[in-house]
């Protein structure tokens, strides 16, 4: 073996051993560098007889070629190897299981506002919605709320700082009531020219669910909770109608013919008399416990007033029943505070 065969054998060794690009281009420095020993063996030639330079010169130009060949060959092999490394670091295994989309679904509570929707729907009431920034005239003095009355005041009701355009507080509604109303009103304008020639208005009968707000936080309330008013208001509409609507409501409700009623005696302002709805089960795991779902009243003439009408000629009642309550009821949840907050271990639950 010649001296320039062994100087190839030993750059193929070299370059085999470099393991980066890096360590390859300081190997390839050696060689052809500027002090590399190709370039010396090639400095070396200018000491040489004419005749002598041409077959050393190709020599040494012919182990270059082989030099460089080896060179580019580990460059192929060291990026090919990178590359491979590359693809299996970020490998695809097709065989697990894919990453599946979460499925929304509804609130509980929302379940619960659509069935109460559906069913009173069914009953031929119209659904009705409201601001819940609300002004203190619809919130209470429409709704014969003396001045001075307790649940104005600021432990019970959430007010804003803004005014409305009378200048007078604005509050977050602390019920649906106002809704009676702002519905009535419209209704009542939209029907004056037929009332106007004696003719009798067509029933109102409604309902507007929604938020309703309160200072007021623990187990079984929240500052937001949600209510569900009623308004059914004719010539001839009287507490009886307000029995059968709300036993049917219930036992549609809670699908079961196995529920009974109370109408307990209380007081609303906005109603005269009042009671306060009990349901009771005669089965299953709440059977025989008196649970408190709604008020209720004939509503008072002096906010069938305000509504716009004769309270000598219109008369029937109101309701104002807690969704939120109803969806703890049927579902078996014993703490207001998971509905509000937003656990989705608890929500997906129900879909
Ligand atoms: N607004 C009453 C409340 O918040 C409920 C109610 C509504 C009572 C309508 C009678 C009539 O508790």
């Amino acid at each position: 073996m010649n001296d320039l065969d062994a100087l190839v054998q030993t750059a193929q060794v070299d370059f085999a051993q470099a393991t980066t690009p890096a360590q390859l281009e300081d190997a390839k420095a050696r060689y052809t560098g500027k002090s590399g020993r190709l370039t010396e063996l090639l400095k070396g030639l200018s000491a040489l007889a004419v005749d002598e330079k041409k077959t050393r010169g190709a020599a040494i130009n012919e182990a270059k070629q082989r030099i460089e060949a080896a060179l580019n060959e580990r460059r192929r092999g060291l990026a090919e190897a990178e590359l491979q490394a590359q693809l299996k670091a970020e490998a695809l295994d097709v065989t697990l299981p894919g990453r599946r989309r979460g499925s929304a679904g509804l609130h509980p509570v929302s379940l619960t506002l659509e069935r109460i929707e559906q069913i009173f729907g069914s009953m031929g009431f119209d659904v009705a919605d409201g601001p819940e920034i609300e002004t203190d005239w619809y919130s209470f003095t429409a709704l014969n709320n003396p001045e001075n009355h307790p649940a104005r005041s600021m432990q019970d009701t959430f007010y804003v700082d803004m005014q409305d355009d009378a200048g007078r507080p604005l509050c977050l509604r602390p019920h649906t009531s106002p809704m009676q109303i702002r519905y009535a009103r419209q209704h009542a304008a939209r029907h004056a020219a037929t009332m106007a020639v004696g003719q009798p208005m067509p029933e109102i009968r409604v309902i507007a669910p929604g938020r309703t707000y309160r200072v007021d936080s623990d187990a079984t309330h929240s500052p937001m909770f949600h209510q569900c008013e009623g308004l059914w208001i004719g010539e001839n509409v009287s507490f009886k109608d307000l029995k059968v609507v709300f036993t049917d409501f219930f036992r549609t409700f809670f699908e079961t013919r196995d529920l009974e009623l109370r109408f307990r005696p209380s007081f609303f302002p906005f109603t005269e008399p009042s009671a306060e709805v009990d349901i009771a089960f005669a089965s299953g795991p709440l059977q025989g416990r008196w649970l408190e779902v709604a008020g209720s009243g004939q509503v008072h003439p002096n906010v069938v007033r305000n509504f716009g009408l004769d309270p000598e000629r219109y008369i029937g009642f109101a309701f104002g029943m807690g969704p939120d309550r109803l969806t703890m009821l049927r579902y078996g949840v014993n703490d207001l505070r998971l509905f509000f907050d937003g656990d989705l271990r608890f929500l997906s639950q129900f879909n």
